[in-house]
């Protein structure tokens, strides 16, 4: 019967939608597999340290080893600071009788094995026996982004323009077995640059200096940017990865900035992904990289996570003398369950700054292993209120102050959906203080501060979890975005062309994509007037996995949103198990009162959730998974 059904349906797909049909397969069909990445070495968020913000291409054998030391000597590897990344400007030239890359000895002596060869082999050892794991940085085009936009040129590749097309492209798999197999390399970024501008009258290509390549990104236009063959170049990546490290220890760092969609398909290709341009150091960029992936917790899970950027701590708003704004920065990054890449020239770190970086209650509630991004309860532009559900039940919730003067507010123990006639104890995660509310909590902050505590209460919903609660195992598989749009919410300082032009416009695709409580347009749930504070939003003709970790019941209350327009076409919601329906509802319209769906799911390890409309393959309209939960 389903195979029928899914079969008709793929059937109508290829009519209706040129869209649609170029994706394949019935993207709706059940599959009883979880399809978010798993692969490499990321159950956690991976922490260390990356030379680009500290160095830039200034980078230096000794200049790591230096900070590789300190991370050792003061114990922050032992927290977890695993990874010593070298970002761009380690390179020298491509070598153009085999294709191999050669290292910049001047900078990287121990990386001159003699007979005119280079090798990091020396270098990852080093780090290895140090305890610690060694990244490196490349670019999926023929050239990387200092080699563009280098103010100084400073350690750029030298030589002929082949010899300087030092890029993955037409080179992947020569390039990953040389970092992978023959160097020793654990991790490796994937910069973008080399796809995005090299458009024949650039300057670049109209100089003769580079070859033009694309462009596949335009950073101004999903329209414009060849979604799917930016996506191929990067799968072609995570292939070569697999294939020389059958070990599995390797981590996948995706930086395409936001770009090309990223958001819908980094959680099925890499271990981490940049939800933004560039992190500065200075409040406002550092707003705008949080901002970025924000409002992306169901896009998050262990083994593919959201990567607002490296810190800053250390530099420009959050020096030394700007502690509150460090704290900040660095209790936010575990809120989001963020990759910790320490971007400081830790040689030079007063104790101040190490005691942040090695706050080990903010790097639990990072390294969690639930792995649920939180999720905002309270959102303004002043003020906002994070929640994040651990791995044994109890809260992490975080108050920011965005704002350049004192506030004051209130959490309330509905919004860390826990009972509030029963005692919670909070810790404070900076101070180690203890305190209990019943209710609300009431907090002043001072201008920019961060407050994060662990909270242990009695859970709201006695004997399950709602799966707004639980980000880390929901995966919007088809999430019902066809047409890939800006997302306009985030907050965009000024930044790389200063005041000329007509500043910065919306440009991160991802809006209209699943959210924890609230529509997937940033509004409250509600079903026939009925208001939901817990729910999934998502739009129609979608498809959710949901793993289960031995619950047995699945229940919500479904049906349209009431912030769809009147036009909005009916639909019908799916609940499967490992495959097999499980329960529908009804036809749902719009205005429609909710429909209580309920499902046996014992013995179940993976539950999809399903919303078809009568015509698919066209963008669906808000519906509402109202307190979905899996239950005792
Ligand atoms: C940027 C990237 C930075 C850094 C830099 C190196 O594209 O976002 O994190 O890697 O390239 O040139």
């Amino acid at each position: 019967m389903s195979v029928r059904f899914a079969c008709c349906i793929a059937a109508l797909l290829a009519t209706v939608s040129p869209l649609a049909a170029q994706a394949g397969p019935d993207p709706l069909a059940p599959t009883g597999r979880w399809s978010a990445y798993t692969r490499g070495a990321a159950a956690r968020p991976p922490m260390g340290w990356n030379s680009w913000n500290a160095f830039g291409s200034g980078i230096d054998e000794r200049k790591l080893l230096a900070s590789a030391q300190v991370i050792v000597d003061t114990g922050l590897a032992a927290k977890g600071y695993r990874y010593i990344d070298l970002d761009d400007g380690w390179w020298l030239r491509r070598r153009t009788a085999d294709g191999r890359i050669v290292i910049r000895t001047a900078n990287f002596p121990s990386a001159d094995i003699g007979g005119g060869e280079t090798s990091f082999r020396p270098l990852t050892d080093r780090l290895h026996a140090m305890g610690l794991k060694a990244g490196i940085y490349s670019d999926i085009g023929r050239n990387s982004c200092a080699q563009m936009y280098s103010s100084d040129g400073l350690n750029q590749p030298e030589g002929n323009l082949a010899e300087r097309e030092v890029g993955l492209y037409d080179n992947i798999d020569r390039d990953i077995g040389l970092y992978f197999r023959d160097w020793g390399f654990d991790l490796i970024k994937v910069d973008a640059c080399g796809i995005r501008g090299l458009t024949p009258d650039s300057p670049w290509v109209s100089s003769g200096k580079m070859r033009a390549l694309g462009p596949f990104i335009d950073s101004e236009s999903l329209g414009r940017t060849d979604i799917s063959t930016v996506r191929s170049l990067y799968g072609q990546v995570r292939q070569a990865l697999e294939k020389y490290n059958p070990d599995n220890d390797f981590i996948y760092s995706l930086c395409l900035w936001g770009s090309a969609d990223v958001r819908s398909w980094a959680k099925d290709t890499g271990n981490i992904s940049r939800t933004s341009d560039d992190i500065a150091p200075t409040w406002g960029r550092m707003l705008h990289s949080l901002d970025s992936a924000a409002r992306r917790p169901l896009y998050a899970h262990p083994g593919s996570w959201n990567d607002p950027d490296m810190l800053y701590i250390g530099t420009g708003d959050f020096d030394a003398d700007h502690l509150t704004e460090a704290r900040a920065h660095f209790a936010l990054w575990a809120m989001l369950s963020a990759p910790l890449m320490i971007g400081y020239d830790l040689s030079k770190a007063p104790p101040a700054l190490l005691d942040i970086f090695g706050n080990s209650r903010v790097i639990a509630v990072d390294q969690d292993p639930a792995g649920n991004q939180a999720v905002l309860a309270f959102d303004t532009d002043d003020l906002q209120i994070f929640v994040k559900t651990l791995a044994n039940g109890d809260k992490a919730v975080a108050v920011v102050n965005r704002t350049g003067g004192p506030i004051s507010g209130g959490f309330t123990a509905d919004q860390l959906k826990l009972l509030k006639d029963a005692d919670i104890a909070l810790t404070d995660l900076w101070t180690g203080e203890q305190h209990s509310f019943r209710g609300e909590y009431k907090f002043k902050l001072a201008a920019h501060q961060t407050l994060i505590f662990t909270a242990h209460g009695t859970r709201r919903l006695a004997g399950g979890f709602y799966l707004s609660e639980t980000p880390g195992i929901v995966n919007p598989a088809a999430d019902g975005v066809l047409v890939p749009e800006e997302e306009p919410l985030v907050y965009r300082p000024i930044f790389w062309a200063g005041t000329h032009g007509s500043g910065e416009h919306p440009r991160y695709g991802g809006w209209g994509g699943a959210q924890p409580d609230q529509t997937p347009y940033g509004l409250n749930l509600g079903i026939g007037r009925q208001r939901f504070d817990t729910g999934i939003g998502i739009l129609a003709n979608s498809r959710l996995e949901v793993r289960n970790q031995g619950h047995a019941r699945f229940s919500a209350q479904v049906g349209i949103d009431d912030s769809a327009r009147m036009l909005s076409a009916p639909a019908t919601f799916y609940v499967y198990g490992d495959g097999k329906l499980l329960a529908r509802s009804p036809l749902m319209r719009f205005g429609q009162a909710p429909f209580a769906l309920s499902a046996d799911v014992r013995g179940v390890k993976l539950v999809e959730l399903v919303v078809r409309t009568p015509t698919p393959g066209i963008q669906g309209r808000p519906v509402t998974w109202g307190e979905a939960a899996l239950l005792d």
